[in-house]
């Protein structure tokens, strides 16, 4: 694991020589979300990591396609890419769109967003930062509706917010409706750097369509 982590600090480091803001996609499958993202947004630096090597290969392929500069994708677990995040770079926006959604109960704690991992995020977000959620599982979405009276440093916007872009997932396509979900990065200063998230492989059901 440490020398996972240290290869991807080596080319995340390469990616950001700088310290700076970014957009960054948890689980972003083949990237048709981010590349149009980058497109619409060309000053913004975007990354999305997927677990899936076949569906970043895609991914890259597609933003060499589109020539998007500002457009990166890497295969990593989210939680070896906190750990391995270069110093001085910031999460600015975060997107979650149609995590796997671990339906059984015993599975629950296999899901991305827990207390633990709002926390570790809140590590690496600037007071303002957004996080962007879209899911099609009614249980996970009231799950993380739950935890939210707990969270001290993400809460729902004073005002409402437009959703910055749409642009149909593959999941999304597939959906039959789903629920989306803004929260912005509160001033309360996060805990720690310590980062205790589940990282695990995605279930079966999560195979995108070749
Ligand atoms: C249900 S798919 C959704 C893909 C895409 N966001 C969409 O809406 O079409 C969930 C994706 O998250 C990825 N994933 C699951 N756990 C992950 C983790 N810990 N780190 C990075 N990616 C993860 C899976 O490989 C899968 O591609």
């Amino acid at each position: 694991m440490t020398q996972r982590r240290a290869d991807l600090s080596a080319k995340l480091t390469a990616i950001f020589p700088a310290p700076r803001a970014i957009v960054w996609e948890i689980g972003c499958g083949h990237g048709h979300f981010l590349e149009r993202y980058a497109a619409k947004f060309p000053l913004r630096l975007c990354l999305g990591v997927d677990l899936a090597s076949e569906r970043i290969t895609r991914a890259l392929r597609k933003s060499e396609r589109g020539k998007l500069l500002n457009c990166h994708f890497i295969r990593a677990d989210a939680l070896d890419f906190l750990h391995a995040l270069p110093k001085g770079v910031t999460l600015q926006e975060i997107w979650v769109l149609f995590p796997d959604p671990w339906p059984k109960k015993r599975h629950h704690k296999n899901r991305i967003l827990q207390p633990d991992f709002f926390a570790a995020l809140a590590a690496y977000a600037p007071a303002e930062a957004r996080l962007y959620f879209r899911t099609d599982s009614i249980d996970y979405f009231q799950a993380v509706q739950a935890l939210l009276p707990s969270l001290k440093t993400w809460e729902i916007p004073k005002a409402e917010e437009p959703w910055p872009l749409e642009h149909e997932t593959v999941f999304q396509a597939r959906a039959e409706s789903y629920q989306s979900l803004i929260l912005v990065r509160t001033s309360h200063p996060a805990k720690s750097a310590e980062i205790t998230a589940p990282a695990v492989p995605p279930p079966e059901d999560s195979r995108l369509p070749a």
